[in-house]
């Protein structure tokens, strides 16, 4: 099995509300079509997630004003989720949207359904989403979706495609001297996640360095350059191993 995560830098233009990278999402579907055996997707939110979430305060208790924005998150990340499946139904390949916000405990993926669904031939697609749990509400990420999935399935490798071409020691679009890191260590990780490094990575670093420690190799990939996951273990491969 190989769990992968399309990052909403690379599915959507992060600046520009909902809007959805629909090409750049068929050539990644075009790569995922040749891989053999067992897939499942995670996807984050992008321009269809952080834009309104943070608009409307999500991820403290739930205010009477956050109702609106719950509602409008989820909407917006649902559409998103249909949006890929439909860029995946167009190349062949058959994806089912699980959306986090109706799972017993968020955190928690339904592991047997899950388990069905790819007996049955078909790809979970879940994703990034709005949850209410004891008396809070929030927002769950795909980074936890796929903490929670690697834990528990232990895939033969965990990729995450982002809109860089792997880990650097320092922001690379803030750092033109930015040196790309083929390979990062756990113990390494605290040292580049320092103030360079957004929350966005930071949070990355620590659920993929999690993940390695299990013992199942993660890479971070340029979602850009979907062909660079058949590059993995290769002299050429272009993108971070973490162990
Ligand atoms: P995604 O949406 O792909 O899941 P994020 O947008 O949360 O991921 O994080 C990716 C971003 O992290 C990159 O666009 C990059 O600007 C930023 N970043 C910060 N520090 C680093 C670093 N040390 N190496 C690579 N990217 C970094
Ligand atoms: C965020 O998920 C989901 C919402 C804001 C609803 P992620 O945190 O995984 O999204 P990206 O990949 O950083 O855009």
């Amino acid at each position: 099995m190989q769990l992968l995560k399309l990052g909403g830098s690379v599915i959507t233009v992060k600046s520009r509300y909902r809007y959805f990278l629909q090409k750049t999402t068929r050539n990644i579907m075009h790569e995922l079509l040749k891989i053999k055996g067992e897939v499942i997707l995670v996807h984050g939110g992008g321009s269809f997630g952080h834009i309104k979430a943070r608009e409307y305060g999500l991820n403290g208790s739930p205010a009477l004003s956050s109702h609106n924005g719950i509602s409008i998150v989820h909407r917006d990340m649902v559409d998103l989720n249909q949006k890929i499946i439909e860029v995946m139904l167009s190349e062949g390949l058959y994806g089912i949207g699980m959306p986090p916000s109706s799972f017993p405990d968020p955190f928690q993926p339904p592991y047997e359904l899950i388990s069905n669904y790819l007996k049955a031939g078909l790809i979970p697609v879940t994703f990034g989403d709005v949850f209410i749990r004891n008396g809070n509400s929030g927002i769950i990420s795909g980074d936890d979706l796929m903490l929670a999935l690697a834990t528990h399935f232990k895939p033969e490798r965990v990729m995450f495609l982002s809109d860089v071409d792997g880990i650097y020691d320092k922001n690379p679009k803030t750092h033109s001297n930015a040196e790309l890191r083929p390979m990062v260590r756990g113990n390494e990780i605290f040292e580049i996640s320092g103030e360079d490094v957004t929350g966005g990575m930071g949070k990355k670093l620590n659920v993929m360095s999690k993940i390695a420690k299990a013992g199942i190799p993660v890479y971070l990939i340029n979602g850009k350059r979907p062909e660079r996951i058949w590059d993995i273990g290769r002299s050429h491969f272009i993108g971070t191993v973490i162990n």
